[in-house]
């Protein structure tokens, strides 16, 4: 009997290594150690022995075999389950990087290359960087800068009014003025600041404009800020960040929240001159709006195009180009 049950239990080790599915595995659990199984039977057959010492050995050598099979059967189970969870990780698997046989390192826009190195040149100059709300009171667009409502800047051919509030209270800001009116408002002099950003004119787009562009505000107000300070920031700026081989002019102007206003040039290394922005010493009315006492204080503030200069600085001959997201286009830079 004790051969037998070595050979039933060499059998059934054989069998359950062989086994590829749970399903089999599970019916080949009953078929060994059932009460009808292989070694079950064996155990039934017990029964018909007379000898106490025959007993003892043909139990232990069956109870030897059970443990056995069952642990066999346990491995065999975990090995299929875990194979079969591989097997449907390999099947359901994405291959995300398919297309990429060697990865392609992004780069920053060449408007957004521009507004870092503006940030990085006035930081260096001493200014300390401001932003403010790209959706915009009336009052901090216009009315705070010195612009009545009569003004032709506001009309609805130039601006984008959203449907907010009072019909007409809140736009699409139409420069980066009103952030100096926030900075007032937040900051006690003295100011140094420039405030870069994004601004809207409901405007055709053609070669050189658009009607989504960006900007950057300069603002300074202290004790005794005169108009030469002004220039001499202009000029300062315009070496630090063009190169030493360059200058700038102030030209008489117009904008209703400076006075005196002017335009600011920069000269090329060949000569030319190329308009860059506006520039003037703050209105009185401006700095009242923005809670500063024009006897006590009195500044500058300056703006202009970043997407116009970074449109030069690469010689880029339509603006439009730079936001048609040609990968061919974007990849130059
Ligand atoms: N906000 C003006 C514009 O968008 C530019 C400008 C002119 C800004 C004169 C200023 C300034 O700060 O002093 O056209």
């Amino acid at each position: 009997m004790i051969e037998q049950i070595s050979a039933a239990r060499a059998e059934a080790e054989n069998r359950i290594a062989r086994t590829i599915d749970l399903a089999d595995l599970k019916s080949l659990d009953q078929e060994i150690l059932g009460k009808k199984g292989t070694l079950g039977a064996l155990k039934s057959g017990m029964a018909q022995l007379t000898s106490i010492e025959e007993k003892k050995l043909v139990g232990q050598a069956l109870n030897e075999a059970f443990v056995a099979v069952r642990s066999a059967l346990d491995e065999r189970l975990h090995q299929l389950a875990t194979g079969e969870l591989d097997e449907r990780i390999q099947r359901e698997a994405l291959d995300l990087s398919e297309s990429f046989s060697s990865p392609v390192r992004g780069r920053a826009h060449i408007v957004t290359q521009a507004w870092q190195r503006l940030e990085d040149v006035f930081i260096g100059m001493g200014f300390q960087i401001a932003e403010g709300p790209e959706v915009e009171t009336d009052w901090h667009n216009f009315e705070a800068l010195n612009m009545p409502p009569s003004h032709p800047a506001r009309s609805m051919h130039d601006t984008f009014y959203v449907d907010h509030g009072q019909p007409g209270s809140t736009v699409l800001r139409t420069h980066t003025s009103p952030v100096q009116i926030r900075v007032m408002h937040s900051t006690k002099p003295p100011i140094y600041q420039v405030m870069p950003g994004r601004v809207f004119r409901n405007e055709t787009t053609d070669s050189t404009h658009l009607a989504v562009f960006h900007q950057i505000e300069g603002l300074v107000i202290d004790k005794g800020i005169t108009l030469a300070d002004l220039a001499g920031t202009i000029d300062a700026f315009t070496k630090a960040f063009f190169g030493s081989e360059f200058g700038s002019r102030l030209r008489p102007s117009y904008f209703p929240f400076t006075e005196p206003s002017a335009e600011f040039d920069i000269r090329t290394p060949d000569g030319s001159w190329l308009e860059l922005g506006g520039c003037g010493m703050v209105h009185p009315n401006v700095l009242l709006a923005g809670g500063i006492d024009p006897e006590e204080w009195s500044g500058f503030a300056f703006g202009f195009g970043i997407d116009r200069m970074a449109k030069e600085r690469h010689g880029v001959s339509d603006v439009r180009e730079m936001y048609t997201n040609d990968i061919r286009f974007i990849e130059q830079f």
